[in-house]
This record gives C-alpha cells, sequence and structure tokens, in this order.
C-alpha cells in the first residue's frame, strides 16, 4: 500500500467534498426557482423566502451527508453522495407542489427509477449540481479505485475486487453496487448476467455491446474472476441508447460517458473495464481470441442487432454463451433473431428471462435444428403481446395494458 496515494486520495477527497458543499445552495435554489417557472409559479417574493428556507435546511441536512459518503474510507463506503442527494431531496419536492408548480413530464426509466422524485430535482451526475464538478467527480472516484486496487494488492484481499471463485461478493451485494446506476435490466436479468460472469474462467474473455451507463458491466466486473478480461464497447454517441431515442446526440452521450466513469469508479471497477468508446462494427478489430460470454444490448434496430449477432456472435468460442437483451420485445432484435438463430444451427436457444435470451454455441443436427426453431417459434406469442404493449402505451392507452399483465408505464422488456 503506497502511503502517498491515500494521503492523495484525502487530499483529492477534502477538496471535492468542500467544491461539492459549496455548490449545494446555488444549486437547490437554481432548481426549484427553474421548476416554478417551468411550472407557471412565479418564484419572486414569498415564493422565494420560502424556497431559500426550505434550501437552508435541506443544505443542513444533506451537506454533512454527503461530505461523510464522499470522505468514507474506500473499504467502509456509506453509499454515494448522489444517493444522499436523491433521497434527501424530497423537501423541495413537496414545496414545489404546495406552491402549485405543474410538475415537468417525465420519462418512463426516471419515474420507474425515483418515483417520488416528481420535478426531476434528483442528480443524475455531480455535472447537474454545477458543470465544474464534473471533472472533480471523476478524479474523485478514479482516485478511490486506484486506493482500493493498492490495499488489495498489499493485503491480498477486499470484499469486491479481488473476488475468487470461492470468495466474490454474493449477487445481493452485487445488486446494491448498481442500485443508482440507470438502465434498463431487471434484477431478475442482473441475477443471469452475474451467474455466467461467474462462471467464467481465469484468462477468458467477456465482451458487452451497449454498455450505457454501466449498469450490467458492473455487474459482470464484480461477478468475474479477477483474471476475466471483461471488455465493453459503447460509442457513447447519444443514439440508439434507450426507447424512442434513436438519434445520434453527443451532449447526451457525453453525458453518458461521463456518468458511466463514474459509476465504474463508485463501484471499485473502473480498473477491471477496458471501455472501447466505438460503434461495435467498428470495434471488431481491437478485440482479439475467442470470448467466452458475449452481452448484446446495443442498437435495437434490425441493420445492427443482426450485424452483432452475426459479426460478434462468430467470436464466441464453443459452447461460449450470448445473452441478447430485448429479444422477443423490441421488433428490430426479433427481427435478427428470426434471420439467424431461428433457422440456423449454430446458436442452441436455452430460455430467456423476460426479454434477456441466452444463447449456447452449438453444431446442432437436424433434429435439434428443429426443436430449436420450434422453442424460439413459441416465443413469438410473447413478442407480440409486448409490441401490442408497447403501441396501447404509444397510444396513451395504459389501462388497457393491465388486460395484458403489464404493469406500469415502461415500455415492456
Ligand atoms: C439499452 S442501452 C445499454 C444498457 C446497458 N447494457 C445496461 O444494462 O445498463 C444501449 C446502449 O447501446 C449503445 N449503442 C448504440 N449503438 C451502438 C453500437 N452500434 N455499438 C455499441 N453500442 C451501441 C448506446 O450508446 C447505449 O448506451
Amino acid at each position: 500500500m503506497d502511503q502517498r496515494d491515500e494521503t492523495r486520495l484525502r487530499l483529492i477527497s477534502g477538496e471535492f467534498a468542500n467544491s461539492v458543499s459549496e455548490a449545494l445552495s446555488g444549486w437547490l435554489v437554481g432548481i426549484a426557482v427553474d421548476r416554478s417557472v417551468q411550472g407557471g409559479v412565479d418564484p419572486s417574493g414569498e415564493v422565494h423566502e420560502r424556497i431559500v428556507a426550505v434550501v437552508r435546511q435541506l443544505v443542513a441536512d444533506l451537506e454533512p451527508r454527503v461530505r461523510q459518503a464522499i470522505s468514507a474510507d474506500v473499504d467502509q463506503p456509506t453509499g454515494s453522495p448522489l444517493a444522499v442527494l436523491r433521497d434527501g431531496i424530497g423537501p423541495l419536492n413537496g414545496l414545489l407542489s404546495e406552491i402549485g408548480a405543474a410538475p415537468p413530464r417525465r420519462d418512463r426509466v426516471a419515474v420507474e427509477i425515483f418515483p417520488e422524485d416528481t420535478y426531476e430535482l434528483g442528480p443524475a451526475a455531480f455535472s447537474d449540481i454545477d458543470p465544474s464538478l464534473q471533472e472533480a467527480g471523476i478524479t474523485w472516484g478514479a482516485a478511490r479505485a486506484h486506493v482500493h486496487l493498492q490495499r488489495r494488492d498489499g493485503r491480498g484481499a477486499s470484499p469486491v475486487e479481488s473476488a475468487t471463485v470461492s470468495d466474490k461478493p454474493t449477487f445481493e451485494t452485487v445488486l446494491t453496487a448498481v442500485v443508482d446506476v440507470e438502465g434498463w435490466m431487471t434484477d431478475d436479468q442482473a441475477r443471469q448476467l452475474h451467474d455466467q460472469a461467474s462462471l467464467l474462467k481465469s484468462g477468458e474473455k467477456m465482451v458487452e455491446v451497449g454498455s450505457f451507463r454501466g449498469r450490467s458491466i458492473i455487474v459482470v466486473a464484480l461477478a468475474a474472476d479477477e483474471q476475466v478480461e471483461v471488455i465493453a464497447i459503447d460509442p457513447h454517441g447519444g443514439g440508439d441508447r434507450g426507447p424512442q431515442e434513436i438519434s445520434p446526440d453527443q451532449a447526451r452521450g457525453d453525458e453518458d460517458h461521463a456518468v458511466f466513469t463514474a459509476n465504474l469508479s463508485e463501484a471499485g471497477v473502473f480498473d477491471r473495464v477496458r471501455h472501447i468508446r466505438k460503434l461495435s462494427s467498428s470495434a471488431l478489430g481491437d478485440v482479439g481470441g475467442d470470448v467466452a460470454l458475449l452481452y448484446i444490448d446495443g442498437a435495437h434496430r434490425f441493420g445492427p442487432a443482426r450485424s452483432d449477432i452475426v459479426d460478434w456472435g462468430n467470436r464466441v468460442r464453443p459452447e461460449g454463451t450470448m445473452l441478447i437483451h430485448d429479444s422477443f420485445s423490441s421488433i428490430g432484435v426479433t427481427m435478427a433473431l428470426l434471420t439467424t438463430t431461428f433457422g440456423g444451427g449454430r446458436w442452441r436457444y436455452m430460455g430467456r428471462n423476460q426479454s434477456m435470451a441466452e444463447y449456447r454455441r452449438a453444431e446442432l443436427g437436424p433434429l435439434d435444428r428443429v426443436r430449436n426453431l420450434l422453442r424460439q417459434t413459441l416465443q413469438l406469442p410473447w413478442f407480440l403481446r409486448n409490441v401490442t404493449i408497447k403501441v396501447l402505451l404509444t397510444l396513451r392507452l395504459k389501462p388497457l395494458t393491465r388486460l395484458l399483465g403489464h404493469a406500469g408505464s415502461d415500455w415492456p422488456y
């Protein structure tokens, strides 16, 4: 363990905590004023006084807790500072509601993850508090990850990063590490990915196509053996990003990239994951050798989804595994399956967890091919159900989706 790095981390944490503390009041007043205006309420006079009073109380409550989260020892994390802010911001939502500000229209994913945050006040990244905090947040996260790794090397064991086959964090611990990381992967799907990653052997390779803000790749990095190479491919260009977010948007992509980096650092896996910031079709030359586990969750349009299955699928070793998200749910991905895995004899369909389908690389004989085709064809009614739900949700006919057993306003995945 290098004492200079420990000291440097303390200094970085102290400075970062000071910068966040200084930005808190201005940020909270700013977003409250902003949401009042957007919600049709004049934020001057008495309203402004009420905002300032609530912010003063909030800062008194949150500032020490955020400081504590930033300065916590790397082996005793107290939870993410952003999560402290998101969890504590309720009184400001309450005030906005009391003064009659109309809440903004919310993204389905945001409603699912933060149902109480009616006015979208909670920060997703440090840059939401103040743009100047973005770089400092990344430096802080990277410094923590570095010290964490150093300590592990010095004493030979830390619960997360030195995970061996017999001493890995439990799935529950892994799930806690990604609880605040945005994404569209359900807990059951996370378990499936976790279990597949923990089967990988030293020296093997895992490739993910489409990493977004890091939810799934953090699960893999925490579950897999230290000697497994973990590779995330994502251009972070803001396009093909999530439901109905198809067109590229570089500002959105840069934000995803910053949050991805911070999330990996916070989970202590920044140094475990090799990120290739390219389209999957351009990254084939960046990864050598066989892949033992492939997770496809990138562009969901037919063309790129099919190329990922064919081109990246070709890299999977015999008996290796391919997981595909949004199978039998997205039209593009399902059409890509229909034209590849359905009739072809190279991928044995193992089953699915909601929309996460699992395939094993195999050479199927004629009878097996028929069975394989049949098993996948049997998933098509579920696909039709999902498409119907998406159409109903788009037409704002949410109550009708309940007849199909769908809860919430999120697209099925
Ligand atoms: C649904 S999100 C991935 C979610 C992630 N697997 C998780 O569970 O958190 C899709 C991601 O694919 C990325 N993407 C879009 N087109 C891509 C491509 N051609 N190659 C690789 N990634 C792509 C987007 O930038 C976006 O971050």
